[in-house]
């Protein structure tokens, strides 16, 4: 690592949350879904967005990284796990875990690769471009061209695993790095060999303790059986891998802030471009790839593109995992092919609200995503479809906003996580976000934060200061007579 001034290092130290904390205190969770159930951090708990327990909160997470349920019993990692038709990304975790070494190969896990490492690495390329995959971690960019345009580049590259996770609402990333941690690593391997990588790194969040620890098992069991380091299942193919932990901060999920927090440096989004894959991590040419995504190449590669199309829409190919939230009836993961119409997933494989509640709204694919009334809910999940109806997919979380839950701190809640998560790297996004906050708490009138919500959007950086106004307004639209009294 580059030598830091002195200037530098504080200014790491004080941007995250986690490092600015001399021993772990338990944090209770206050991801959207465990707001919505009235976790309320007591003084001094600092809480976290979110521990990935969206379906069985409010959790907290103790001093010793353990999470908990609201009975004080640790939390097991697997949520319920459905798929209406084939499960690409939950077959392994939905029958129990493959984190250990054993149990993945007994899965199937590390054949793909192996059968790949015996072809030209131009065939995994070829077969990622024509699968159509689009990233799961929210922008939905195709998987294929983002591996061609790394490959093309000069230089020595790097693929990294993002396990970032922060969407409150989402927790697939937290099972699938914490059960089918091998498949990670077997998605990364076949992403590095396409692109002509050695080295690779998996990023987990610090809110995901057990996520990393199995993640840094499984690469230990790796290497030792040869699955990764020199000579990889006896080929040439060289790659090593080493899992990196995260210190508490939203934005560093975003790529380029998560490259700078690699590099030692404050998780602030850069200026793009250029993009990772040209000058990513160190300036060498850089993948970054959601886990979902990952988990979902083994697949591909091993069945071939044209079986992935052949679900799906012609937009969006494949299959997507759910996160249904403890708002449903029926709660936990569910795998859909894209183009199931959202009220679906709702009414029918959602159960609709929990205890017989009416669902008033989604909040749909976290900060970033849209929040969702009924009327909306007859668009497929699709990311084409979506977008055009004016909804974000996201990474996939579905919070509902149950009859008798309190839109003034829904509201609230989405506010203070854009002031207490803004990155401070622009001006609109930095200031504007502890200033709508502000607003609301001085019950300044609808038009007034809307006009700045505006401001925000029009002039931040990146897709948090410019997409989660939207979410806000969308809100608004949807129960600001509740929130203010008056329609605008
Ligand atoms: C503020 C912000 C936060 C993000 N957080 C995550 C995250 O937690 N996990 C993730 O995979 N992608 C996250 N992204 C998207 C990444 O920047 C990037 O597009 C993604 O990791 C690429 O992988 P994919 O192509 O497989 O989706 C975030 C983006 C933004 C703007
Ligand atoms: S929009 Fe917000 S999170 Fe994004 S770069 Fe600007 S300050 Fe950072």
């Amino acid at each position: 690592m580059k030598r830091r001034s002195e200037a530098q290092e504080r200014g790491v130290a004080s941007f995250f949350a986690d490092l600015r904390e001399d021993t772990p205190r338990p944090r209770v969770c206050r991801g959207t879904a465990c707001a919505l159930a009235g976790a309320t951090p007591a003084p001094g708990d600092r809480g976290a967005y979110c521990l990935g327990y969206c379906d069985r909160g409010p959790a907290q997470l103790n001093a010793e990284g353990h999470a908990r349920g609201p009975d004080g019993a640790e939390l097991p990692p697997s949520p319920a796990i459905r798929a209406l038709g084939p499960a690409l990304v939950t077959e392994r975790v939905a029958t129990g875990d493959c984190s250990g070494l054993e149990a993945a190969r007994a899965a199937g896990v590390w054949r793909t690769l192996e059968q790949a490492l015996a072809r030209p690495a131009g065939d995994v390329l070829d077969a990622m471009i024509a699968s159509g995959e689009r990233g799961r971690g929210g922008a939905g960019f195709p998987t294929g061209r983002k591996w061609e345009a790394c490959a093309s580049a000069t230089g020595a590259k790097v693929v990294i695993a993002n396990g970032d996770e922060g969407d409150p609402g989402s927790f697939v990333d937290r099972v699938l790095l914490e059960l089918d941690s091998h498949a990670v690593l077997e998605g990364l391997a076949l992403c590095a060999f396409a692109v002509g990588a050695e080295d690779g790194i998996v990023y987990v969040r610090g809110e995901y303790p057990r996520a990393a620890e199995r993640m840094e098992r499984a690469v230990d069991e790796a290497r030792a059986t040869g699955w990764l380091g020199a000579g990889v299942a006896g080929s040439r193919f060289r790659f090593d891998v080493q899992v990196r932990r995260g210190h508490g901060s939203y934005v560093c999920g975003e790529e380029t802030a998560l490259l700078n927090t690699l590099e030692g440096l404050r998780g602030e989004v850069r200026l793009r471009p250029p993009y990772p894959t040209e000058s990513g991590l160190d300036g060498r040419p850089t993948v970054v790839n959601n886990v979902e995504t990952l988990v979902n190449v083994p697949w591909i590669v091993g069945r071939g593109p044209e079986a992935y199309k052949s679900l799906g829409t012609e937009a969006s190919s494949g299959t997507k995992a759910l996160c249904l939230a403890r708002g449903f009836a029926q709660p936990g993961i569910l795998e859909v092919p894209f183009g199931i119409s959202l009220r679906e997933v709702v009414e029918k494989h959602g159960g609709g609200g929990r205890d017989g509640r009416a669902i008033r709204a989604l909040c749909l694919g976290g900060p970033m995503g849209s929040v969702s009334p009924p009327e909306t809910w007859d668009v497929p999940v699709c990311y084409a479809a979506m977008r055009e109806s004016g909804l974000e997919l996201g990474h996939g979380g579905i919070v509902p906003v149950l009859e008798g839950n309190d839109p003034r701190a829904l509201l609230h809640h989405w506010l203070g996580f854009f002031a207490d998560e803004s990155c401070g790297k622009c001006a609109p996004c930095a200031l504007g976000s502890s200033r709508s906050l502000a607003l609301l708490e001085a019950g300044a009138a609808r038009a007034e934060l809307e006009a700045l919500l505006d401001v925000i959007a029009a002039g931040s950086l990146c897709a948090f200061g410019q997409r989660l106004p939207a979410t806000v307004k969308t809100l608004l639209d949807g129960f600001g007579d509740g929130i203010f009294g008056v329609s605008a």
